[in-house]
């Protein structure tokens, strides 16, 4: 069989393997998770992290074969993460996969986590029509980037400190929630009421974020008032979270040109933003793309998908690459005015 690309994701956290066809259709999809093993310690142990991939990865993959009943050597490709994330969980996944492409003799992608991301939005319903105004909140990131096309991407804005996901992790630790925050959080969230007036920061200025001083606000009362209802703690941090968000994405769609909003990475699955995007969807009247809820967080279907535009632009990536903890989003490429962004622009 030819025309699939086997992905292979291991940079924080989870132990991913997916087999994407050429128009993005998930043949298989497997994510190993590691939650009970960090969770006793309350958040992501880089060293745990990359002994459980060791462990993980091979099986991960011959599931995910398996399951799309497909052999290695009949692949079209194999692409893997090879940034930004942990450095030793990103090195297991790379070894891994520049391994089997040489054993099985098919060409290897390395795939910009961040750009995996972006690629989630083409995995859901809608068809993500470009220039598009991309929002990435995940555990990692917070930013806002305009895309004229796969691979050419310009940064509008990103967080100063925490990522939305960061915080929703620390303030679920603080109120002894568990790892990770966001699911539990967003769930006590539906059944409280926004009443505790947490700040907004940086609401009325600019695209960038900053959510450390949110963070605070709400370890500062909760230390103050021990007997707050949950509910109402969790509610009014995330309508806070939410407010920043969407005046965000209304200053961005200011901008002329946009032709759809994706909003992708692992608090894109929280029913709240989702509710909150259908606002500026039918306020503004833009195509809003967004990944299935289970491929907003980190798996491998993204991984291959964003490896299909990178394998036909680029072609595949010499053995000799390696794995890049701190990748940023390649800001090279035309902008959708036609001309090139200035080195380091904004
Ligand atoms: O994209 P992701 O899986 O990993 C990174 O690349 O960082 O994102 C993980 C983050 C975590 O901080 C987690 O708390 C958050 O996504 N998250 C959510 C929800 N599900 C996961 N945040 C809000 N609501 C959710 N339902
Ligand atoms: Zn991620």
């Amino acid at each position: 069989m030819s025309g699939l690309i086997l992905g292979i994701e291991t940079s924080c956290d989870d132990t991913g393997a997916a087999v994407v066809s050429e128009d993005l259709e998930i043949v298989s999809n497997v994510v190993a998770r590691q939650l009970e093993v960090h969770a006793r310690y309350g958040g992501i142990v880089p060293e745990i992290a990359s002994r459980v991939h060791v462990s993980e990865v091979m099986p991960t993959v011959a599931r995910a074969l398996a399951e799309a009943g497909v052999r290695g050597e009949d692949l079209a490709a194999l692409a893997v993460t090879r940034g930004p994330g942990l450095i030793g969980s990103l090195l297991v996944g790379v070894s891994a996969a520049k391994a089997l492409a040489l054993a099985w003799d098919r060409p290897l992608v390395g795939v910009n986590h961040l750009e995996g991301h972006l690629a989630s939005a083409s995995l859901g319903a809608e068809t993500v029509a470009y220039p598009c105004l991309v929002l990435l909140v995940s555990g990692g990131h917070t930013l806002l980037a305009e895309v004229a096309a796969p691979g050419a991407y310009r940064v509008l804005g990103a967080t100063r400190d925490d990522s939305v996901g960061e915080a929703y992790d620390k303030v679920a630790r603080l109120l002894g929630l568990g790892f990770p925050g966001g699911p539990v959080i967003d769930r006590l969230a539906l059944q409280g009421t926004d009443r505790l007036g947490f700040p907004r920061p940086m609401l009325h200025e600019g695209l960038d974020f900053s959510f450390s001083g949110l963070k605070s606000a709400v370890v500062n009362l909760v230390r103050r008032e021990a007997e707050l209802p949950v509910e109402d703690v969790a509610a009014s941090f995330a309508a806070a979270v939410m407010d920043v968000l969407l005046a965000k994405l209304d200053r961005a769609l200011q901008r002329p040109g946009f032709r759809s909003l994706a909003v992708v990475g692992g608090v894109a699955a929280s029913p709240i933003l989702r509710q909150r995007l259908e606002e500026i969807r039918q306020r503004r009247g833009i195509q809003v793309c967004l990944p299935p809820i289970a491929l907003a967080t980190d798996n491998a279907a993204m991984i291959a998908a964003a490896a299909w535009p990178q394998l036909r632009r680029d072609g595949a990536n010499a053995l000799d690459f390696g794995a890049d903890a701190g990748l940023t989003l390649p800001e090279a490429g035309p902008t959708p005015g036609g001309a090139a962004p200035a080195p380091g622009a904004r």
